[in-house]
């Protein structure tokens, strides 16, 4: 467990709770064995780093890592999400992020179409490349004041395109709806985005059982709030997907709500398991974070360890929870994070 800045910490100690309790009631079923690392913004403070120079080969060995969030005021934002978060994404190859948009029983969604219709649907992230290869520079500070150049590279491959995108037609498989909606911007982009739709023609034609769309990321982002009804796997690049998951948990009510799962698919590094907010520095301390979204991305947790009832008994926890209202201030409520921890456990069957 890395908790990390912020609500980060405080929510996975919450979700921490729940998993611990759901094991305590499991018989001698089921146990956890947790080791925490005290990684983040604090650790540089102290360090100059955000993590042990040692660190992945300290988590090499773990069958998942449960994370928090990093990010806080005092480091500046790149140093701190590369330091830690993206040196865990990139180097243990998680090239897939599973971000599943659920909307909660008892919770008001922004969204008049949710009281209606029943929406569902799973954001897939290329987590590896696009445009967060971190390829790129800055110069010619030298020709004076104003005259700075960046370059931010983005980097598309064939096989990272396309093992995302077979994984989420196989997703898709599994779902009531089989349909794969691929986010693109090739009109702009007539390089790495062209590469891709290229990529999702020639892998689609292998699924003839699963629907496709292709939609350009500003139809799409117009698409979540008009036609929720019509998505089922939504995949997209490193950034489009970031910006669509926070506006689809947004929809769903709040950034609180929404989980997230880093997977390196063949198993060849542990995955990892994280809401899908930040560190709150406006809400940190208070005691009031939502901890749903690091409960959900504990369910998605056990589902990756070989353990569906187990996830799903944390996922029905969590519907009974918000349906009898227990909700913390982002969703209207009143509830701190301690009172949805212990509704949550309660919960538990
Ligand atoms: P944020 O997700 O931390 O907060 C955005 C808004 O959502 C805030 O109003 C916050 O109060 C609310 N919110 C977030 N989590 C909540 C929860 N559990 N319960 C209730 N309300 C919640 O995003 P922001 O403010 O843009 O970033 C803050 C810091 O977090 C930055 O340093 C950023 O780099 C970092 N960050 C880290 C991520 C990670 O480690 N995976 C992801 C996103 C941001
Ligand atoms: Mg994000």
């Amino acid at each position: 467990m890395i908790p990390g800045d912020g609500v980060g910490a405080e929510v996975v100690a919450a979700g921490r709770e729940v998993l611990d309790a759901l094991a305590a009631g499991s018989g001698g079923g089921l146990a956890f064995d947790w080791q925490e690392f005290d990684w983040g913004s604090d650790y540089y403070a102290r360090t100059g780093r955000m993590m042990a120079a040692n660190g992945l080969e300290a988590l090499t060995g773990f069958d998942a890592i449960y994370f928090g969030a990093v990010g806080w005021p005092s480091v500046p934002d790149h140093v701190s999400l590369w330091g830690l978060r993206l040196a865990i994404c990139q180097n243990f190859d998680q090239w897939a992020n599973v971000r599943p948009v659920r909307f909660l029983p008892g919770v008001r969604s922004p969204l008049r179409k949710a009281d209606e219709a029943n929406l569902d649907w799973v954001v897939v992230r290329e987590n590896s490349e696009g445009e967060y290869t971190g390829f790129g520079g800055r110069n010619f500070t030298g020709r004076g004041p104003g005259s700075e150049v960046a370059v931010q590279s983005a980097v598309f491959t064939e096989a990272g395109c396309e093992r995302v995108m077979r994984f989420a037609f196989e997703l898709a498989r599994t779902r009531s709806r089989r349909k794969v909606s691929s986010v693109t911007k090739s009109n702009a982009q007539q390089y790495g985005m062209v590469l891709w739709d290229d990529v999702f023609r020639r892998v689609a034609d292998e699924y003839p059982d699963v629907e496709t769309e292709s939609v350009l990321v500003d139809a799409m982002a117009a698409k979540f709030v008009l036609r929720p009804e019509d998505l089922s796997v939504v995949v997209a690049s490193n950034l489009h997907a970031d910006i669509l998951s926070d506006l689809g948990s947004a929809l769903a009510g709040s950034l609180g709500l929404a989980a997230s799962a880093n997977l390196n698919p063949e198993r060849r590094y542990p995955s990892m398991f994280e809401p899908v907010h930040g560190s709150a520095p406006d809400i940190a301390g208070l005691g009031i974070a939502n901890p749903i979204g690091a409960v959900g991305s504990a369910a998605l947790m056990l589902e990756h360890l070989g353990l569906p009832a187990e996830a799903a008994r944390l996922n029905r926890a969590i519907e009974t929870v918000t349906a009898t209202g227990v909700l913390t201030r982002d969703l209207g409520g009143t509830a701190s994070t301690k009172d949805v921890t212990k509704a949550l456990i309660d919960a538990l069957e």
